[in-house]
């Protein structure tokens, strides 16, 4: 079978579990040498041993806490002093806080989850671009189906989400001047910790799953794997797309529902 990443060097934010460990798998099957990060080191360490035994591809894991701008710019640093250079960027390291109205939101946690899920892809992105520049390289930022759709009692994340693919689009008009593609993709429900955590904090893990599943015409959650596609095929086949936002959705965002929240 013929590598469709071969010796590309990309960096992937968040790669340890989720989605991002679901790229950083989909990107070393096909022959690229990834570096990732996350915060905790155990899942990190234990990811990067197994797929640089399955290759044909290898990646390093690095700990890194992309809040932190020193992080980033380490992340970034070790990348090219590895490889020589950097030809894609996936910011996929996000998180979604749990559920609550705008009344029981402090600006305060609004401001620490922009810094986070945005302005975390903003500096990846300013600390990456010269390397990418050089490669006619792109970027792949990890948005949500929410950030066009909206969710209940979410609207910091939310607000993040929708934010991220306007700053794709941005940044697509800017790098277009050096050949650098900036996309996004943004998944509808894909089961992860994150979304198990989420669930534990309902009343019934196992029902929000299955409301959880419901939710797509497809009767399913996308699963890491597909997200890993997702990404590759932005950054490896897609030469014509830029600016684009790929729904990942199953259709989640189709047809008329119960939503009506008005008590009668
Ligand atoms: N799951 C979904 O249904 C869904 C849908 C739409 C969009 N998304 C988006 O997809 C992205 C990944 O979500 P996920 O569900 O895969 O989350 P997840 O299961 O919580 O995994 C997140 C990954 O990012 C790392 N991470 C978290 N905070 C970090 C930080 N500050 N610095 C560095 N690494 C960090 C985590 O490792 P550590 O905890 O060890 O740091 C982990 O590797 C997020 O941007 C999320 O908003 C998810």
């Amino acid at each position: 079978m013929s590598l469709r990443y071969h010796n590309k060097v990309t960096v992937v934010t968040g790669g340890s579990k989720g989605i991002g460990r679901g790229i950083v798998r989909v990107f070393v099957e096909n022959g690229a040498k990834v570096v990732f990060c996350a915060r905790g080191g155990a899942e990190g360490e234990a990811l990067e041993v197994e797929l640089n035994k399955a290759g044909p591809g290898s990646c390093k894991f690095v700990r890194c806490d992309i809040s932190k701008e020193e992080d980033i710019k380490r992340l970034i640093d070790v990348t090219a002093q590895r490889h020589g250079h950097i030809d894609c960027l996936i910011n996929n390291a996000g998180w979604h806080p749990p559920h609550k109205p705008t009344d029981a939101t402090t600006a305060e946690e609004f401001r620490d989850l922009l810094n986070l899920n945005l302005v975390s892809y903003f500096s990846a992105s300013k600390c990456a671009l010269p390397y990418l520049r050089q490669r006619r390289g792109n970027i792949v930022n990890v948005s949500s189906l929410v950030g066009t759709i909206g969710q209940k009692d979410a609207a910091p994340y939310v607000a993040t989400k929708g934010a991220i693919i306007s700053m794709t689009k941005a940044m697509a008009v800017d790098e277009s001047r050096y050949g650098v593609r900036v996309n996004c993709i943004s998944p509808g429900n894909v089961l992860t910790p994150l979304w198990e955590e989420l669930a534990r904090q309902t009343p019934d893990a196992a029902e929000a799953i299955k409301t959880g599943e419901n939710a797509q015409l497809m009767g399913r959650m996308g699963t890491e794997a597909e997200c890993g596609l997702a990404a590759l095929f932005l950054a490896a086949e897609a030469t014509f797309c830029t600016g684009i936002d790929l729904l990942l959705s199953g259709g989640a965002e189709l047809d008329y529902g119960f939503k009506c929240q008005i008590p009668s």
